[in-house]
């Protein structure tokens, strides 16, 4: 399949309903279950292919100068796949989102969607993609997507209208549809936004975002903004709408090579610095340092034992992830007396806050298959562990900065206790 044959998909395929239970809410979604189709096998043909995705910004420091943002980016989602993105405040997370759907700019790299790359794609038939809709987000401020003065049932019919998908009345049938895979009740589409709840808006911008069938879901923070018991919600709803139905025609195996017969498997990335949302629902992780993926791999083998010294420092700050046998924070950070090398410019991104920092990290490391599926960029990934010091002899807790989080990173437990127990 290429890019113009994304243009052009069927419209949805109609779902049971699900019963409403009033108030605008219909039957929780709830998580499909194991075996109805689990997370793609590696050797499914990935959905979306990123290679070297470069993106640099004007510098407010001077004219012509510009600031990269994005370093040679790679990562890759499958049909049907979560792929959650991890990283600080200011790390990139969001630009890299923007990049692959084509919102902002980017300097150099490929952005393969089924086969065809985006980046090639010139003013209309960039435009004809965007519309298409393809590639759809959600964002962590439903309001951002659902206009204020227009009904929940406009707006989520908006794609479709812009598109010219459809008669009025199949538009209304696949809105209706839409409200109901993510368990509001359509009459729901006759209110404005403001006359709901706040875990109903966000269902209903993801009603609005697969409205037109996509093949990616890009969602930007999705939780972030919400209680816990709607934060639940929202992360079952997404593992839900990235498998095909139950009863649905389309057996897995079809759906996932965007086969014949029937809608495509859903593809995902969740960009979340609360780890533990992440960690119930996501394949893989990418972790992103300073516009760099120092990590990409099966999220419970990531999760369990990271390989990069960025991603440990991150999990042993984060208790709602990290268990007894965790590494502590004091264990992986540069003590505080320990003096600032001066590092090359081009030397490890991490390397000014790595404790396990060598001369050979002087040089950038590329990322290198550290197993199957599992790359890491680091000079060291199988010697620093070798490096760690006791817990003796680190400071206490108290003398030092151990348990605080870096920064943007949600260390706090999020009440979302099922979830974590969903960990693969
Ligand atoms: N339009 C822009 N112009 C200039 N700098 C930007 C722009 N958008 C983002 N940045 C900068 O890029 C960096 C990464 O931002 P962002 O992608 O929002 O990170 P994250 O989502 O991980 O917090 C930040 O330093 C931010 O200030
Ligand atoms: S390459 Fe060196 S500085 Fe960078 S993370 Fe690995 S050990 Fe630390
Ligand atoms: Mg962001």
């Amino acid at each position: 399949m290429n890019v113009a044959d994304l243009q052009d998909r069927p419209a949805p395929a109609a779902t049971p309903p699900a019963g409403p239970t009033g108030g605008g809410e219909a039957a929780s979604p709830g998580v499909a279950s194991p075996g109805v189709a689990g997370p793609p096998g590696p050797g499914v043909e990935p959905l979306l292919s990123v290679r070297g995705l470069t993106v640099s910004f004007r510098a407010r420091s001077g004219p012509g100068r510009r600031t990269a943002v994005l370093r040679d980016v790679s990562l890759t989602v499958r049909p049907g796949e979560i792929v959650g993105v991890i990283g600080e405040t200011g790390s990139g997370k969001t630009t890299l989102a923007r990049a692959i759907a084509g919102l902002t700019p980017s300097d150099a790299g490929t952005i393969e969607l089924a086969g065809g790359d985006i980046r090639q794609l010139r003013r209309r038939a960039r435009r004809d993609f965007r519309r298409g809709g393809a590639i759809r987000f959600v964002f962590q401020d439903p309001l951002r997507a659902l206009d204020p003065d227009l009904t929940i049932g406009r707006s989520v019919a908006e794609g479709l209208t812009v598109a010219g998908r459809g008669t009025r009345e199949e538009q209304r049938a696949a809105v209706a549809d839409a409200l109901r895979r993510v368990g509001l009740d359509p009459a729901i589409a006759d209110r404005l936004p403001g006359a709901i709840s706040g875990g109903q808006r966000q269902r209903a911008s993801i009603a609005r975002a697969i409205v037109d069938n996509p093949r990616l879901l890009i969602c930007d923070e999705p939780v972030s903004a919400l209680d816990g018991s709607n934060r639940n919600l929202i992360l079952r709803l997404l593992d839900a709408l990235r498998r095909p139905a139950a009863d649905s025609a389309d057996s897995a195996d079809s759906a996932d090579s965007g086969g014949a017969g029937g809608r495509a498997r859903l593809g995902m990335i969740i960009i979340s610095h609360d780890l533990s949302s992440l960690a119930g629902i996501a394949d893989r992780v990418v972790v992103l340092y300073r516009g760099r993926v120092v990590e990409d791999g099966p999220i419970a083998e990531v999760f369990g034992r990271p390989r990069h010294p960025y991603t440990a420092l991150l999990i042993a700050s984060a208790p709602s992830v990290r268990d007894e046998h965790s590494l502590s924070p004091a264990q992986l950070r540069r003590p505080a007396d320990a003096p600032a090398a001066r590092r090359p410019a081009d030397a490890c991104v991490f390397a000014h806050r790595c404790p396990f920092a060598t001369e050979d990290c002087d040089h950038q490391p590329a990322p290198a298959p550290a197993l199957p599926g599992w790359s890491v960029a680091c000079h060291h990934t199988e010697t620093w562990r070798s490096s760690l010091p006791t817990s003796a002899e680190v400071p206490t807790p108290s003398a030092s900065t151990a348990g605080t989080v870096p920064a943007g990173t949600s260390a706090a437990g999020t009440s979302s206790k099922g979830v974590k127990n969903n960990v693969r």
